[in-house]
């Protein structure tokens, strides 16, 4: 009796912790359009994949129509009656004929979202510029604390440059925040992601110390030089995940990221991985309880300390990141945003999030 009670709590325990944590998602799905979607097998791949997530950003997709994206949620949204996955997709983004979208699958249950951002690339320094989101976790252990994501699919090569920029980015959307407790989540709980070739032949030693977000103290890299985040079996580390420090060191909540090796963990064929994507998607899992550092972290996945040696070279012994000594209360931690509503868009109607003040975002209904 004793034995199976303590069973009993062990198996709350788990459940528990599970819905106290987040899973976010990053994935560059190669060309993902029409020719994709009529691979039926393919599908089912990128719809299981896409269900592991509570919010998971897709890049390339490349459909002149909106049929990939539609589809797409519809069957996701079959695979599972319970859930009803919401999109945010960005326009169509690129310099040449050849645009993608950036989108954004969430699960309201978990997610509610707060606002998207088309940043305005007025220096056309990227490819295709980044696409925000504002989103607050609506479970448990992470209530009314807001995330900001900033995602972009980087050019090759142009990796470094702009890296280099989304420090620009992060920065114009802080000083641009319609208030107060918009600017202090942008600035303290904001988390990067995507395909930033920032590996292999598009990087150099050089390069990186060219790079601020990089260099500096004010970001932690949570994905190491040394992960594999690339089907093809080469050892580049071109999905990357970049948390600023105020989410790194955070006493209350602990956020890692790791590659999903699909390949593995869906006991694939790598011939047939290819047919789904030349990248692995990126798991980043907020754990609402764990310090920082603790969770998730293999030997290649460490986050990656910065900034550079002065010599150039790179530290690639990555160390986990400390929590700050001093001792500070959960609420501490998560000094509330409160209910302010940022300038773009209504806290109410997720539905009304349509193109208001000339931003070009569609969200689903
Ligand atoms: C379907 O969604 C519900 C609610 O999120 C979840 O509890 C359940 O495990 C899901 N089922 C499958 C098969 O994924």
């Amino acid at each position: 009796m004793k034995l199976s009670l303590s069973l009993l709590s062990l198996l709350l325990l788990c459940v528990l912790g599970a819905t106290n944590a987040l899973n976010i998602g990053s994935f560059n799905i190669q060309v993902l359009g029409k020719t994709k979607m009529a691979d039926n097998r393919v599908v089912d791949t990128i719809i299981e994949i896409l269900s592991r997530y509570d919010i998971v950003l897709v890049q390339e997709v490349r459909d002149v129509t909106d049929d990939t994206v539609d589809n797409l949620l519809s069957i996701l949204n079959k695979r599972n009656k319970s859930k009803n996955y919401k999109t945010a997709v960005s326009t169509r983004l690129g310099r040449s004929d050849s645009k993608e979208q950036y989108v954004y699958f969430y699960d309201p249950e978990v997610i509610k979202l707060m606002g998207a951002y088309q940043y305005e690339d007025k220096n056309k320094v990227f490819e295709r510029p980044p696409y925000a989101v504002r989103v607050r976790p609506t479970t448990a252990g992470g209530n009314g604390k807001d995330f900001f994501i900033i995602a972009c699919h980087i050019q090759p090569k142009n990796a470094a440059v702009e890296m280099d920029a989304l420090v620009d980015v992060h920065e114009h959307f802080i000083a641009t925040a319609g208030n107060a407790a918009l600017k202090k989540t942008i600035t303290d709980r904001t988390i990067f992601l995507g395909d930033f070739n920032a590996d292999c032949d598009y990087m150099t030693k050089k390069k990186w110390t060219e790079v601020r977000l990089r260099t500096s103290d004010k970001f932690t890299w949570l994905i190491g030089d040394k992960t594999r985040t690339t089907v093809a079996d080469r050892d580049c580390a071109y999905d990357r995940v970049v948390v600023t420090k105020g989410l790194a060191v955070s006493k209350g909540v602990g956020i890692s990221a790791v590659p999903y090796n699909f390949i593995e963990k869906m006991k694939m064929s790598s011939d047939n991985a290819k047919l789904v994507s030349d990248h692995f998607p990126v798991d980043i899992t907020v754990d609402f309880k764990k310090t920082a550092g603790a969770g998730g972290s293999t030997k290649n996945d460490k986050p990656v300390k910065s900034p550079p040696k002065k010599d150039g070279t790179l530290t690639k012994t990555n160390k986990p990141v400390k929590s700050p000594s001093k001792k500070r209360s959960l609420d501490d931690d998560f000094l509330d945003d409160d209910d302010d509503m940022d300038v773009d868009y209504d806290d109410d109607d997720e539905e009304e999030l349509p193109p208001r003040k000339k931003r070009s975002v569609k969200v689903s209904a």
